[in-house]
């Protein structure tokens, strides 16, 4: 696996430029693109990632794989452990929502966006992340729902590429231990035993514009989410938002 690193100063996306540039990343590249600021930052469900200059991480993971996964969705499951681990080094005390939030005192602190292309016959994997670090108050609260930064939990500013460095090495490590199926069994099933705390709880979840509110039954390591519904029974949901 050849690692390159392309830090950007300014870029539209880190995830639309990871695609755009698919076809010159090599076969076993395992590229790391970041940018200083985003001019079109993108979030889930098309939604705008507020990217303001030189405060936060906005980064993107791409690589190949050869066989079509049966979801991205662990991709995001491995994000969202290194995001964890990273959090807990800094005595943050973070949590998982589901599907793939991280969050600290219920506030969101970090995002993530994967995104699966099929380009020649391979798969490319870009997994966007974004990770509130110095971000004051006043644009915390310009977001217009619960959000958070490392700044504003622990008073102190960061250094974002100390920050960069070590969440792709946690990333790394996990990345390879994946490949290793009785590992990335063991990866799902700790993703899993993070977002249990939200077992029994009442949820209102969004899908593509229908809300549907119950209690969460149960959730299963591929990512499946069982709603219990008082309108409609048990659902299934694979995708969606939570609040
Ligand atoms: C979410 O909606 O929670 C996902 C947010 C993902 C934001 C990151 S920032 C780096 C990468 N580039 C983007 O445009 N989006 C992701």
């Amino acid at each position: 696996m050849i690692i390159t690193h392309y830090s950007l100063d300014t870029v539209d996306s880190t995830n639309f430029w990871a695609k755009r540039r698919a076809l010159s990343f090599a076969p076993d590249e395992f590229a790391i693109i970041s940018s200083l600021e985003q001019s079109s930052g993108r979030g889930r469900f098309d939604r705008t990632w507020l990217s303001p200059k030189g405060k936060n991480l906005y980064l993107s993971y791409a690589f190949f794989i050869e066989k079509m996964p049966s979801s991205s969705f662990f991709y995001s499951q491995l994000a969202a452990l290194s995001l964890f681990d990273l959090l807990t080094d800094y005595s943050l005390a973070p949590q998982i929502k589901w599907p793939n939030d991280l969050l600290v005192n219920n506030k969101k602190i970090s995002g993530i966006l994967t995104d699966i292309t099929m380009v020649e016959e391979k798969f490319l994997i870009v997994i966007g992340i974004g990770l509130n670090i110095n971000m004051e108050e006043k644009l915390l609260l310009s977001l217009g729902r619960p959000a958070t930064s490392m700044l504003y939990e622990t008073g102190k500013s960061f250094l974002l590429d100390e920050i960069k460095q070590q969440l792709t090495h946690i990333f790394i490590n996990k990345f390879l231990q994946s490949k290793v199926a009785k590992e990335q069994e063991a990866l799902s099933s700790l993703w899993r035993e993070k977002v249990l705390w939200m077992i029994h709880t009442q949820v209102n979840v969004q899908r593509y514009g229908t809300a549907i509110q119950g209690t969460v039954e149960e959730i299963h390591p591929d990512g499946t989410l069982i709603l219990n519904s008082e309108t409609e029974g048990n659902v299934r949901v694979t995708s969606g938002e939570i609040s």
